[in-house]
């Protein structure tokens, strides 16, 4: 029998930073490698995703190689035959079947849509595309094309995966078994365990969360920044007045991220330390600047080691897990899409 499938996707529209790779890349990696013997995984590469919102195009083709890239260099194993690591855009199925879900979809269900509110709110009339709209649909058919079972997604995506079962389980309803429907989240996080509460924040502002999509760039530790510029960006952390260290979100949101990204460094560089060992040996501490210094350092280490393995990423063999990999998921794809066609009345 074929294996159950494990399908996600993270999207190369801008530089990868911190929040990530520490919030999505690595847990997505880990993830991968634990479940390989049991489970098909699919990891992709939404570049059809990318432009959504609007992006420097002359960019976009080595975003996408890069998003490969950093997947090699956070440990992904390039000869694992179970996991399939492929660009969306290069199946044409999934703007086939977004197509003919389009035609499911209805406007009111799209038009609540929490993302589509969000990023459409902090653009004008003009910008506002069908494509974000439509997002959601794209996402299902990414989803669906896969007979994907576990869809590990953080918080933000949740709305999509619902949208994603709503509609698979209305077009099996009225033509017959056509798609497999993913777990409901709860099961999600049950099977996945339910650490996606990961939120770094933004050094500048630590009330909001470090973002690619952030247009200065000054709060954002970029897996590109050089040690040294990172650490700059930490010692220039936003902190408080109390000068004294406490793990407190709600009082003291730039420590506590601190405290939070010293621990991932750590972890990253090899210690094995939790937060509250992190928190216990700091609460208390009066002197923020030897604080920062201590996570500016942990950071720099983290960068330099990153940026080694990303160096020697052997990017012939990344190109060539991409093409076999979408050769072989062009052809699952294509199953999916054609029975969706005969469903539907396209085929015969
Ligand atoms: P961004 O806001 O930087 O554009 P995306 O919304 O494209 O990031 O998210 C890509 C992935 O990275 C998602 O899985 C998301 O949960 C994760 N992620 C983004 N920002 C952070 C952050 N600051 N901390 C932890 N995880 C994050
Ligand atoms: N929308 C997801 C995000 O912004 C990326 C994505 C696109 C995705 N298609 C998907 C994730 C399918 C999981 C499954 O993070």
């Amino acid at each position: 029998m074929a294996k159950d499938v494990i399908l996600t996707g993270i999207r190369a529209n801008n530089d990868l930073h911190i929040g990530n790779y520490f919030g999505a890349m690595l847990p997505i990696v880990d993830m991968a490698k634990t479940k390989s013997a049991e489970y098909q995984i699919n990891m992709f590469i939404p570049d059809l995703h990318s432009f959504t919102t609007p992006i420097d195009h002359s960019r976009l083709y080595e975003s996408i190689i890069n998003n490969a890239r950093v997947y090699a260099a956070t440990g992904l194993p390039m000869d694992d035959e179970n996991i399939y690591i492929y660009r969306q855009s290069q199946i044409s199925a999934h703007s086939e079947l977004t197509w003919i879900l389009d035609c499911f979809s209805g406007f009111g269900q799209l038009e609540r849509m929490t993302q589509f509110k969000d990023k459409s709110a902090k653009l004008g009339n003009e910008q506002i595309s069908v494509g974000l709209f439509n997002y959601p649909v794209l996402m299902a058919a990414d989803i669906l094309l896969y007979n994907a079972k576990y869809v590990p997604v953080g918080e933000d995506q949740t709305q999509h995966l619902e949208f994603t079962r709503d509609i698979a389980e209305r077009m099996n309803a009225r033509f017959g078994d056509i798609f497999t429907v993913p777990e409901p989240v709860k099961k999600q996080h049950e099977f996945f365990g339910n650490d996606q509460g990961l939120r770094i924040k933004d050094l500048l502002d630590p009330t909001k969360k470090m973002s690619k999509s952030d247009e200065t760039g000054k709060g954002v530790i970029f897996l590109t920044d050089t040690p040294e510029h990172a650490a700059k960006k930490i010692m220039g952390a936003t902190t408080d007045d109390k000068a004294n260290v406490a793990y407190n979100k709600a009082e003291q949101p730039g420590i506590s991220n601190l405290l939070e990204i010293l621990t991932l460094m750590r972890q990253a560089n090899g210690k094995s330390v939790s937060l509250q060992q992190t928190n216990n040996e700091f609460t208390g501490h009066t002197r923020y600047g030897d604080f920062k210094k201590i996570v500016a350092d942990e950071t720099a280490e983290f960068l330099r080691s990153f940026q080694a393995s990303y160096n020697t990423v052997d990017m012939q063999k990344v190109e060539a897990k991409l093409q076999a990999s979408e050769a072989a998921m062009r052809t699952t794809a294509n199953e999916t899409l054609l029975r969706t066609q005969r469903a539907v009345g396209l085929r015969q």
